[in-house]
C-alpha cells in the first residue's frame, strides 16, 4: 500500500528544489506508464517509483512516524548514481513515498549519496551517510557526511565529518551505522584492509560531529571476504548482534551460494577493547535475493530489520520495464535458543482479507478450492505421518511452478525456482537449501507477484526469492509422497 506524494516543494536550507531532484522527478513521471503497467510490480512491498532501489538506509522512528530511506537511482536500472529516497509510515504497512532527501550534487557526494543510518538528536533527525567521490581516473574518495532535519522531511546537508579512511585501509570505507550508548555516539563503518580483506571500523563521538577512530573491531573471523558492507551492531536483551554483508565468500555446500552474503554473529562488543567475542557466522536468509539489511529499534522496543530484496551485479527481468528491485517486509528480530529468529511484524496481519482454511490428511498431489493466487499470506503446517518428502508448488501455471519442499531423509528445506517463469541469475544455481530437523514443518509464505518471503518454523529460517511467473500462473498444489496431515490458513493481500 504505497502512495506517492510528490506535491510538496523540497528545500535544502533556503534553496528551492535542485535541478537534479527535478530531473529525477521528471524521470519518474516519464516512466510512470511503462513502470506501472508491469504485472510484476509488487502489491505490498516497497519499490522505487522508477529506476533502481537497493539498500534500506536511515531506518528510524522520528516524530511519530517510521522513516525508511533507500538507495535510489531514478534514471537507470544500474548503480551509476545514488540518491536517498524516502518512505514514511505510521504503521509499517501503509507507506508514503516522499521527495528524495539527498541528491548527489555536492563535491563530497557527487558520485553517490551512499548508504548510512539515522538517529534523533536534540529533536532533529540526523542522517549519517557516505559521500562517494570518484575522479576521472576512477580513484575513489570517501566522506562520512551529515544531513539534519527539524521535521523529518526537509534535510540540510552539513557535509563531511570523517574524511577518507584511517591508515591501513583502502577507500572502500562506507555505510556508517550509528547508535547511542549513554551520552556517547558510536558508529560502525564497513571497511577493506590494505591487504584486500574485509573489516569493520569503530568510531565514537560526543556530538555526532567530532569522530574518534577507536580501531578495527577485532573478531575471530580472520580473512573473511574482501569487503564488509553495511555493518550494524545492536543488542537484544543484553546480547550483542553484529550483522554485516561480506563480499567474496566462496560457496560451501548449501551455504554462501549467492554472489554476496548477509549474515550475523552473536556475541558481545567490548567498546573499550574494540573486541567482539562471538560465535559462528550465519546467513540471515537462505533464499536468493537478500542483501544489505538494516535494523532499527522502534518505540515499542522491537528490533526491526528491512533488507534489499535483491543483489548487486545480477540482472533482473524487470529492467527493461524501467524499474528493478524492492525491499523486504519489516521483520522483527529475536534471539531464541542462541539463534536469531525473524518474524513478519505483527502489523502485517492488518493486510489480511478473504480468509480460507483447510484441514486434511492426504498423500499424492492435491489442490483445494480458494487456495490459489499471486498476492497472499499462507500458513501451511505439514506433519508427516509416513511421508519422506512433502511440500507446495506455488504459482502453478502452464510449464511453471515454484517448489518449496522438505525432505525428511536429507533433513533439508528446499526452494526451487528452476521453473518459476522468466529465468535470471541461473549461473548461481536455481535451488537453495538449508538443514532443519523436524517431522512437522510450518511454511509461512508471503507471495507478492514477483517476490516471495517464506518463514520456516516460526522464523528459524527464511527464504527470500524474486520470481517472474506469468500473470496466469496462480495455482497452488500440495504434494506428499506418503500420508501427511495438513492445515492451511490463507488470506489474500
Ligand atoms: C551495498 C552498497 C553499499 C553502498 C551502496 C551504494 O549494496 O554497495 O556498500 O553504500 O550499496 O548504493
Amino acid at each position: 500500500m504505497l502512495y506517492l506524494n510528490y506535491k510538496k516543494v523540497v528545500k535544502y536550507g533556503s534553496e528551492e528544489m535542485s535541478d537534479l531532484i527535478k530531473k529525477a522527478l521528471d524521470e519518474v513521471e516519464n516512466k510512470k506508464n511503462m513502470v506501472e503497467k508491469d504485472y510484476h510490480r509488487l502489491s505490498y512491498h516497497l519499490m522505487a517509483p522508477s529506476g533502481l532501489i537497493n539498500d534500506p538506509n536511515g531506518f528510524s522512528y522520528y516524530d511519530g512516524r517510521y522513516h525508511l530511506f533507500y538507495q535510489w537511482n531514478p534514471f537507470e536500472c544500474n548503480h551509476s548514481t545514488k540518491f536517498w529516497g524516502h518512505f514514511t509510515s505510521k504503521d509499517l504497512i501503509s507507506w508514503e513515498n516522499l521527495l528524495p532527501v539527498l541528491a548527489p550534487e555536492d563535491w563530497y557526494d557527487k558520485n553517490g549519496c551512499y548508504s548510512g543510518s539515522a538517529i534523533e538528536k536534540d529533536g532533529q533527525l540526523i542522517l549519517f551517510y557516505t559521500g562517494n567521490v570518484k575522479d576521472d581516473r576512477g580513484n575513489r574518495e570517501t566522506y562520512q557526511c551529515l544531513a539534519v532535519s527539524d521535521n523529518g522531511e526537509d534535510f540540510e546537508k552539513l557535509g563531511p565529518v570523517i574524511v577518507n579512511q584511517p591508515e591501513g585501509y583502502t577507500r572502500h570505507f562506507r555505510d556508517p551505522k550509528v547508535w547511542k550508548d549513554g551520552e556517547v555516539y558510536y558508529a560502525v563503518i564497513g571497511a577493506q584492509r590494505e591487504n584486500l580483506t574485509g573489516a569493520a571500523a569503530l568510531y565514537n563521538s560526543p556530538d555526532m560531529k567530532n569522530w574518534n577512530f577507536l580501531g578495527e573491531i577485532k573478531t575471530d573471523l580472520g580473512n573473511f571476504g574482501y569487503m564488509w558492507e553495511c555493518p550494524d551492531y545492536f543488542e537484544i536483551n543484553g546480547k550483542g548482534v553484529f550483522i554485516f554483508s561480506p563480499q567474496g565468500i566462496a560457496a560451501e555446500g548449501d551455504r554462501y551460494n549467492n554472489i554476496y552474503q548477509s549474515g550475523y554473529v552473536l556475541g558481545s562488543l567490548d567498546l573499550e577493547k574494540v573486541t567482539l567475542q562471538h560465535n559462528g557466522f550465519h546467513e540471515l536468509d537462505r533464499g536468493f535475493d537478500f542483501y544489505a539489511p538494516q535494523t532499527m529499534i522502534d518505540e515499542k522496543g522491537r528490533r526491526i530489520m528491512v533488507a534489499w530484496g535483491g543483489l548487486p551485479e545480477v540482472n533482473y527481468p524487470s529492467e527493461d520495464k524501467g524499474w528493478v528491485h524492492c525491499l523486504t517486509m519489516p521483520r522483527e528480530l529475536e534471539i531464541i535458543d542462541g539463534k536469531l529468529v525473524q518474524r513478519p511484524v505483527e502489523e502485517m496481519k492488518k493486510l489480511r482479507k478473504d480468509f480460507v482454511q483447510v484441514k486434511d490428511i492426504f498423500s499424492g498431489k492435491k489442490t483445494y478450492p480458494g487456495i490459489e493466487g499471486d498476492s497472499f499470506e499462507m500458513i501451511c503446517r505439514i506433519k508427516s505421518i509416513e511421508a519422506e518428502e512433502f511440500g507446495i508448488n506455488l504459482r502453478v501455471g502452464k510449464n511453471e511452478k515454484t517448489v518449496l519442499k522438505y525432505n525428511r531423509i536429507d533433513k533439508k528445506v528446499i526452494l526451487d525456482r528452476s521453473s518459476s517463469g522468466e529465468s535470471f541469475a541461473e549461473e548461481y544455481g536455481t535451488t537453495r537449501k538449508c538443514s532443519l530437523d523436524s517431522s512437522e514443518i510450518i511454511f509461512h509464505i508471503f507471495m507478492d507477484r514477483s517476490l516471495t518471503e517464506v518463514f520456516i518454523n516460526d522464523g528459524a529460517e527464511v527464504f527470500t526469492a524474486r520470481i517472474f511467473p506469468d500473470e496466469k500462473s496462480q495455482g497452488i498444489e500440495f504434494f506428499s509422497d506418503g500420508e501427511a496431515e495438513i492445515s492451511i490458513k490463507k488470506w489474500n493481500i
